[in-house]
C-alpha cells in the first residue's frame, strides 16, 4: 500500500532479446531466465503487498504504449532494462520523461566493460539511477528500491 491509500505499483520493463535470457550468452547475461526473474519478483511483490507487471518486448512502439499506459494505470515506479534501446530509442526516452514516472536503469552486464559504443545510454541522464553488471541480481536490488520509494509514496 502507499501512502494514497492506493495499492502501489510497479512496472518491470525489459526490452529487446531480454526473453532469451537464459540461453543468450550466459558468460555475459548469467544462466538464469526471465520467466525465473520475475516469477521471484512478482512473489517479492506480493509478500510486500504491491502490484507488479513484467513486459518484455522485441517493438519499440509498445515499449512506448506501455510506458504511457504505465502513466494511465496509476505506476509509481519503472525498472528498465532497455537493452539495445538504450543505444537508439529517443522515443522510448521522450515516453518516460513524457509521463514523469521515476525509473531506474538495469543492465545485467557492466556496459562500461564492454565495446565503447555501449557505454553511451540515452536513459542515464533522465533515471533516478542505474546498477549495472550485477547479473539478475541487479533486477532485485531494483526491485528493493522501487518498493521504498512506492511505499513511501515518492512515486509518480
Ligand atoms: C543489456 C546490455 C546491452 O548492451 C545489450 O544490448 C542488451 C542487454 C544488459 O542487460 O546487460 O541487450 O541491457
Amino acid at each position: 500500500m502507499a501512502k494514497s491509500g492506493k495499492t502501489a505499483s510497479i512496472l518491470l520493463l525489459n526490452g529487446p532479446n531480454l526473453n532469451l535470457l537464459g540461453t543468450r550468452e550466459p558468460h555475459l547475461y548469467g544462466s538464469e531466465t526471465l520467466a525465473q526473474i520475475e516469477r521471484r519478483l512478482t512473489a517479492r511483490a506480493k509478500a510486500a503487498g504491491v502490484k507488479l507487471t513484467c513486459v518484455q518486448t522485441n517493438h519499440e512502439g509498445v515499449a512506448v504504449d506501455c510506458v504511457q499506459q504505465a502513466k494511465r494505470d496509476g505506476v509509481g515506479f519503472i525498472l528498465l532494462n532497455p537493452a539495445a534501446f538504450t543505444y537508439s530509442s529517443i522515443a522510448l526516452r521522450d515516453a518516460l520523461t513524457a509521463v514523469q514516472i521515476p525509473f531506474l536503469e538495469v543492465h545485467l552486464s557492466n556496459i562500461h566493460a564492454r565495446e565503447p559504443w555501449r557505454a553511451h545510454s540515452h536513459f542515464t541522464a533522465v533515471a533516478v539511477g542505474s546498477i549495472l553488471g550485477l547479473g539478475s541480481r541487479g533486477y532485485d536490488l531494483a526491485f528493493e528500491f522501487a518498493l521504498e520509494r512506492v511505499k513511501a509514496g515518492g512515486g509518480a
